[in-house]
């Protein structure tokens, strides 16, 4: 849930490590902190706040000398969000400083024996710990290598931590146990991080650390060794295809509006060489030589779950497959999983690393079953240890609120349902020709509508900016769009929203509806609209204000109708998820709410 950054080269370092933070912020935004050997000590800088409150404490600072550095930009996990709980944390004699992204579960333990030997903690935090038992372990080993494997093998839990000494002011030490970590490769200068873009400025080649490795880099050299036992790794770089330009906002006002405006390219992005010459078929290579399962059960957290519960109508539809979707912090403690043979798992995760589904994904391949990953970015610990993985290729989502990303999932999910529907001869050729054809089409409708949905979103968010409350109404593949334009609406904006079946709304919800408390309704063009009538008119009887997302020519009366362009139900979702986008992101700009960075929130959730 943090974000971390180690640099040594030639450059002034602070800045090249404050840049990179800068773009690491999306990880966690509390607190952050750097750290560089001055005059033979270490200096260690940290502010509360965002990162602009240290940057302004960098300013009264000499830095110049510095070619070597670190940096830490914080989500609280351990310890409230203040000056002394940000990293980097110094050992007590000064000499060794640490950034950490994870979280030392036994840390209490350790806490508590370094105490007893003396050692005094300044702040509430687990890596606090970690440090002062590198300090302590290099007491009897002085190679502070060997120190830092020692004292890394006896922390349980998740950390990717990079280390700094005061006596080699020229020297990062990195490792990582289940939480991301990327060595990147220059020309004299060598970096580490948590994510790509803090140091794609400098450099596109990289090496995706393994868990369980640790690296010791100077500007011209590196090492990657292995912490059981310090064997030499040799991992081949690979060159990121992606590029600044990919991570930077391109004119919008924001990274999310740009994402959200991303969408047609993403569609076409992934739709680029998984159709077949003839136009009836998805080619998924990545699931040719996995059988076709028998059920499937789709696991996932957040806006994926929603991806999830989306498919979930596709894969029963037009590929014949019974789909059980859950939520990856409830699936894991499940006593009964009833994955059995012949069935297979499927995580859902934009990160890659999002613990719950990565600790789902785990349980699944215990219980044997094939766990295919669904993931965006390449190389996480997702992707790393799914028996295979689909990547779908949304280019990096810097906003917190995920947005690209599902329509991105939708997409790869459908080409699935496709695929799989080919493969099951559920589907036949003209269908699956004809669902093509949409799926193609996407792009350019989408083009052509963003911008006057934009508009209408920034029209009703005004006409609603004073509701305290909403709820989200959709059946059938309109249910889990409905969940997420409650989520986006409550994460972004900060006003209470609910998202519900539609048909459940007179099971007692409906109790809360009155002129002050608004819905919001998928109304869309499908089998199920005579039904969602019913239910919008149900809320009108009791005062309700309604918008409704809905399609030309429906008989439909409402407040606030927000027309649409028709596309047949299931894919009428690429449509509708941009405006429920467009509303949350025009509200919470409206109301001056930090749009990219929503209070409390982080964009990679690596802990429980
Ligand atoms: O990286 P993941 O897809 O695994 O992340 C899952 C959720 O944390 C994520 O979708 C979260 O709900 C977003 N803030 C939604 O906008």
């Amino acid at each position: 849930m943090c974000g971390i950054i180690g640099y040594a080269g030639h450059r002034p370092a602070v800045p090249v490590v404050v840049e990179g933070l800068c773009r690491l912020e999306y990880r966690g935004y509390d607190s952050a902190g750097v750290a560089f050997v001055r005059q033979g000590g270490l200096r260690v800088m940290r502010a509360k706040g965002k990162l602009a409150a240290l940057e302004e404490k960098l300013a009264q600072e000499p830095l110049a000398t510095a070619t070597c550095a670190m940096g830490h930009t914080r989500w609280a996990t351990h310890g409230v969000p203040a000056e002394r709980n940000a990293h980097p944390h110094l050992s007590n004699d000064g000499s060794l400083a640490l950034v950490h992204n994870g979280i030392i579960e036994n840390y209490q333990e350790v806490k508590a024996d370094l105490a007893s030997k003396g050692y005094v903690f300044h702040s509430e935090t687990d890596t606090e710990v970690l440090v002062n038992l590198i300090a302590e372990r290099r007491k009897s080993e002085p190679d502070l290598l060997h120190a830092f494997a020692a004292a890394l093998r006896e922390a349980h839990g998740a950390y990717a931590v990079c280390l700094m000494h005061s006596a080699e002011p020229e020297t990062i030490y990195a490792a990582r146990m289940s939480a991301p970590l990327i060595f990147g490769l220059g020309t004299g200068e060598n970096f580490v991080a948590s994510d790509i873009p803090a140091f794609l400025p400098y450099t596109r080649r990289v090496i995706f650390l393994e868990d369980g490795e640790l690296v010791r880099a100077t500007p011209a050299q590196y090492e990657i060794l292995r912490l059981a036992d310090l064997a030499p790794v040799e991992h081949e770089a690979q060159t990121i295809q992606w590029d600044m330009q990919a991570a930077q906002k391109g004119g919008h006002r924001h990274f999310m509006l740009k994402e959200i405006f991303e969408q047609p390219r993403v569609i076409s992005d992934g739709l680029t060489g998984r159709i077949n010459a003839a136009r009836d078929a998805a080619l998924l290579p990545e699931l040719d030589a996995l059988p076709v399962p028998r059920r499937l059960h789709i696991v996932a957290c957040g806006t994926s779950y929603h991806s999830g519960l989306w498919g979930r109508h596709l894969l029963e539809h037009w590929a014949g497959i019974p789909v059980q979707v859950e939520i990856a912090s409830e699936f894991r403690y499940r006593d009964s999983l009833l994955l059995e043979k012949e069935e297979m798992a499927l995580v859902i995760s934009q990160s890659g690393e999002t613990a719950d589904t990565l600790a789902a994904l785990r349980i699944a391949r215990e219980h044997g079953v094939p766990v295919l990953g669904l993931c965006n970015v390449v190389g996480s610990s997702i992707a790393r240890e799914a028996s295979a993985v689909i990547y779908t290729q949304a280019g990096p989502e810097i906003s917190v609120a995920s947005t690209k990303a599902m329509c991105s999932q939708m997409l790869t999910l459908a080409l699935m349902a496709l695929y799989w529907g080919c493969r099951r001869n559920s589907l036949p050729a003209t269908r699956r020709r004809e669902l093509i054809g949409l799926l193609e089409s996407l792009p350019a409708l989408l083009d052509d509508y963003l911008p006057a949905m934009h508009d209408r979103a920034r029209e009703l968010s005004r006409k609603y900016a004073q509701a305290r409350n909403f709820f989200y109404l959709g059946r059938g593949h309109c249910y889990p769009l409905a969940l997420e334009g409650a989520l986006k609406l409550k994460e972004l904006s900060y006003i209470h929203a609910e998202g519900y079946a539609a048909g459940e709304m007179k099971h007692g919800p409906i109790a809360l509806i009155d002129p002050a408390f608004p819905t919001f309704a998928l109304a869309l063009d499908d089998a199920l609209f005579p039904k969602v009538k019913s239910n919008i008119v149900e809320v009108q009887a009791r005062q309700g204000k309604v918008i409704a997302l809905t399609n030309p020519g429906l008989d439909l009366a409402v407040d606030d109708p927000w027309i649409i362009p028709a596309l047949p139900a299931p894919l009428a979702a690429f449509a509708a998820l941009p405006a429920l986008q467009l509303f949350s992101y025009e509200m919470a700009d409206y109301l001056g709410k930090d749009v990219d960075q929503p209070r409390n929130l982080a964009k990679s959730v690596t802990v429980e």
